[in-house]
C-alpha cells in the first residue's frame, strides 16, 4: 500500500483488495468500544479523529455536536467533502453518529451499558488515572470521551463518567492538541483491548480460548 501523506488521498483500491482488506482487519476491530468527542469546534480534528479511530481499530465514534455542524445523516457524513478530506476518507470506513447534547450521548451509552471515561491533562472528579495505568478490559463496553479543545471535557461528562484518564505531561505547556491525544490514548486503550479480545471469547461461548488469536497483523499482509 502507498504510503499517505498530509493533503493527499488515499490511492484507489479495485473492489475485491477493498474486501480482502475489510475482512483481513475484521478480527483486529475492538468490538464496544466507541470514542466520543465532545463539543469539537474545528473539522480537522474531527476528521482527524476519526482518522485515527479507522486505524487502530476503535469501532465507533460519537460526536456530541450542539452547534449542528455534522449531517444527522451517516450516509450524508460520508459524503461530506471536509469530513472526507481530513479523515483521509476514513469517514467512508467508520460509523460515526451525532448527537444535540452530552445527555443525549450519555442517555444512549447508559441504555446499552456502557461505561465511559473522560480524558484530560487536568484533575477532575474523584479518580483520576495515569493512562498507562489504567486497566481498558475491564468493561466488555467502553466509550472514551475527549473535550472541547479550548475549554476541555465539560464537568457533565465529568460527574457521568467513572474515571478521568491523563497522559502524562512533560513540556511547558498544558495540554496535547485534541487529536494527538485522540491518538496516543486509543493506541493504548485498543492494543490492551485487542489484548483481552484474543485471549477471551465473547458471547454465549463466553471463556479463555485454548490458542489466543494474534493481536497484529502479518507485516505483509497489513501493507495490502
Ligand atoms: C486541547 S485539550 C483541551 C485543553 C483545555 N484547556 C483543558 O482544560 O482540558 C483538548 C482535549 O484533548 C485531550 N487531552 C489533551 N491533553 C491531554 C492529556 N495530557 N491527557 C489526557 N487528555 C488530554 C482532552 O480530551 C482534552 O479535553
Amino acid at each position: 500500500m502507498m504510503p499517505v501523506v498530509a493533503g493527499e488521498e488515499e490511492p484507489k483500491k479495485s473492489k475485491p483488495s477493498v474486501r480482502k482488506r475489510a475482512d483481513a482487519i475484521k478480527p483486529y476491530i475492538c468490538k464496544n468500544l466507541i470514542a466520543v468527542i465532545e463539543a469539537p469546534s474545528d473539522i480537522k480534528n474531527i476528521g482527524t479523529v476519526i482518522r485515527n479511530v479507522n486505524a487502530l481499530g476503535c469501532e465507533k465514534v460519537y460526536v456530541v455536536d450542539p452547534r449542528n455542524a455534522l449531517p444527522d445523516d451517516w450516509q450524508e457524513m460520508r459524503e461530506k467533502p471536509s469530513l472526507s478530506k481530513t479523515s483521509v476518507s476514513a469517514v467512508k470506513w467508520s460509523f460515526v453518529k451525532r448527537f444535540d447534547s452530552t445527555d443525549d450521548c450519555f442517555n444512549q451509552l447508559e441504555e446499552n451499558n456502557f461505561h465511559s471515561v473522560v480524558t484530560s491533562p487536568h484533575v477532575k472528579g474523584e479518580t483520576n488515572i495515569w493512562l498507562h495505568e489504567g486497566d481498558f478490559t475491564e468493561h466488555t463496553k467502553l466509550a472514551v470521551w475527549f473535550g472541547n479543545e479550548k475549554r476541555g471535557i465539560s464537568e457533565r461528562a465529568v460527574e457521568r463518567s467513572d474515571a478521568c484518564v491523563a497522559i502524562p505531561m512533560f513540556g511547558m505547556i498544558e495540554s496535547l492538541n485534541l487529536a494527538t491525544s485522540s491518538g496516543i490514548v486509543l493506541y493504548e486503550v485498543t492494543k490492551q483491548r485487542r489484548g483481552y479480545q484474543s485471549k477471551y471469547k465473547k458471547g454465549r461461548k463466553r471463556g479463555k480460548r485454548t490458542e489466543p488469536l494474534p493481536t497484529v497483523m502479518d507485516r505483509e499482509e497489513s501493507q495490502q
